[in-house]
This record gives C-alpha cells, structure tokens and sequence, in this order.
C-alpha cells in the first residue's frame, strides 16, 4: 500500500489560551469536571487573529517545509465549518492572501470534524487533473464565534486552531479509505449562516454514542483492508473530541499504550484542525518519520466520519 505523499505540515494556533478555570468563572464548571470527562485542560480562542490569519500562517508553514512556492500549488481545499464569511470561501481568501495563481482550484468543505481527511480525499482525487502537482489541504475554525458561553454543555469543549499540509500527485497511489455520513441533527446541530446568533447544539451521549461506534468500525474496517493487525500500525491519530472516545477505542481494540495520540488537553475540540494539528506536533517532535504506518480518523456533525491509513 501506497498512500499519497503528505510532503509536509504546518499549524497555528491563536495565541490567547483559556483554561477551564477560567471559563468557571463564567459557566458554573471546573477543572476537575471538564477535565475528568473529556481530558480537555485548555483551548485557544480568537481575539485579533480571523480565521483567514490562522490559515495562513498553518499554509505558509507547510509550503516553506515543503520547499515549494504559492504558484506551485494547483489545488487549494479549507476544510471549516466555521468560515469567516459564508461567501468568499476561505480558500479563495487564502489565494488572495497567499498569492496562489488564479487557475488553482479553490474550495472549502464543509464535513464538519471529518473535513481533513474528506479534504485529503478530494484533494488526491483533484490532482489527477490540476494544473500542478501540489495540494494545499487545510483545517481551519474559529468555533468561538458560534459558541453560546452561556451553556456550560458545548463551551467547554472547543477550541480554534488551524492545521495544513502540502500533498504531492502520486496516481499510482492505493490507499485504504473509509467515509460515511448520516444525517443527524439531533445530534449535533449548529444554525446559520443567517442572522440569529449561531450556537452548537448537542446531545453529548448519543454523539459519544456514535463517535465509539464509528471509529472503532472505522479502524477495523482499514485494518482489514491493509491486511494488517492493530500492533503493527506505527501511531494512530483520531480526531480529538474527548480522551474518553479515544480510550474508550483504545481498550476495545486492545491497543498498547501509546498508540493513540492525544493532545486535547492544550486545544480542545478543534474540530477540522484537529487532526492535522495533531500530525504537524508529530512530526516536530520527531514522533513521526517516513515510511511509518499510520492511521487517522475524523468523525463529527452531520453525521460525518472518515479514515485513512497513511505510509508517512
Ligand atoms: C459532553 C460530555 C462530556 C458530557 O458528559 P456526560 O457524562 O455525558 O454528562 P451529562 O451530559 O450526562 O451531564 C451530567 C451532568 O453534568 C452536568 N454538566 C454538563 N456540562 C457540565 C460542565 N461543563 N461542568 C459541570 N457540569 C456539567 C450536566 O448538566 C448534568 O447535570 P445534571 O445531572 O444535574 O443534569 C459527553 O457526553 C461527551 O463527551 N460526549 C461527546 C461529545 C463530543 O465529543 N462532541 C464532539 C464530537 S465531534
């Protein structure tokens, strides 16, 4: 197996950081309570930075990784549910901002916390035809604008954040895919775009419900299709919602300790970004080096879920 080439990663994070003492001074909550439940100590929140700031940054970072120029890029994909404007997409923001060229495919989508890895997919697919052989695919979302503060439920459970990465065309790739939707939104539902206040809805249990459900069938499902067993993948990086969803796969799968990456203790749900803010701090610590086996799932409103398993 084959997986299409991620050249290279790239993050940003807004700089304010809000503990969960901090919002029990505003919600009746506490550290012991969020963290407990979800393994969430801290996120960060816009103040200046828009959402188009956070892209950018995340974008900049990769192509310089990656050694490339803005004009090398032939498609460019932001994954958000959380655009700065429901019109122009972020994606042609960032081709003004980043001065891509104006034949580069520019679009966002919108699968909520599965949007990374569905940005992957059509990003590959996209390439076979671009003008060139490079795809910018970015998650990006300023939840804090759609958060009701008010509603100690959904508030302590997200955060902003931003991740890139920079996909090379390799058509002779095979890689091991899972998607799925469900519409739901019952389960998890936020309004807009429209003028009343937008806020996330969400019935806490039945999505746990549903995350549990999918993202074990999801890594069970690529595991058999590589032909391989959970011992041999090298790292797993599943959006990061709640330390409880990931554990709680984790034990069912009889995983080693260690194999399931965590990070929501500092950023919270960042929903799109989740996952390739995760692979960027991989890949800066060292923790992930070509060649290894590894296996990302993405799962949230719509319902959405996603899976890849990755040659680094
Ligand atoms: C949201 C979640 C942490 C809530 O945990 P839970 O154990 O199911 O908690 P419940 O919703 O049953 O609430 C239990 C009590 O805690 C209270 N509570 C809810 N949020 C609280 C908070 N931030 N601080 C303190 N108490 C809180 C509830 O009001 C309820 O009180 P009550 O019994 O007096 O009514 C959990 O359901 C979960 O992780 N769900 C998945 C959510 C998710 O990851 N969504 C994004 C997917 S992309």
């Amino acid at each position: 197996m084959s997986a299409p080439k991620i050249l290279a990663t790239g993050r940003c994070l807004p700089s304010r950081v809000v503990t969960n003492e901090e919002l029990s001074r505003q919600v009746d909550t506490s550290d012991q309570w969020v963290f407990s439940r979800t393994g969430i100590h801290s996120r960060r929140f816009c103040t200046g930075e828009s959402g188009l700031d956070l892209a950018a940054g995340a974008a900049r970072q990769a192509l310089d990784r990656a050694g490339l120029k803005p004009e090398e890029v032939g498609v460019c994909l932001v994954a958000t549910f959380t655009p700065d404007y429901a019109s122009p997409s972020m994606a042609c923001l960032l081709q003004e901002r980043l001065g891509l060229k104006e034949d580069t495919l520019c679009f966002d989508l919108n699968a909520a916390c599965a949007g990374f890895l569905y940005g992957l997919k059509t990003a590959h697919a996209l390439l076979a035809e671009a003008a060139r052989p490079y795809a910018l695919v970015v998650g990006c979302e300023v939840i804090s604008r759609v958060l009701d503060m008010t509603d100690r439920n959904t508030c302590v459970l997200f955060g902003d954040g931003c991740g890139a990465a920079v996909m090379e065309r390799d058509e002779s790739a095979v890689w091991h895919t899972v998607f799925g939707s469900r519409g739901d939104p019952a389960s998890i539902m936020v309004e807009g775009p429209g003028p009343v206040p937008s806020a996330v809805h969400m019935d806490g249990k039945a999505v746990f419900r549903f995350a549990v459900e999918v993202v074990e069938a999801s890594i069970r499902q690529l595991l058999e299709a590589e032909g391989c067993s959970i011992d041999d993948l090298d790292l797993v990086v599943c959006h990061q919602a709640n330390a409880r969803i990931i554990d709680h796969v984790a034990r069912k799968l009889k995983a080693r300790e260690g194999l399931f990456y965590k990070n929501m203790a500092r950023y919270g749900n960042t929903s799109a970004a989740s996952i390739p803010i995760a692979l960027d701090e991989l890949v800066q610590e060292g923790s992930l080096s070509p060649g290894m086996r590894v296996l990302t799932v993405g799962f949230g409103g719509g319902l959405t879920w996603a899976g890849a398993l990755l040659r680094w």
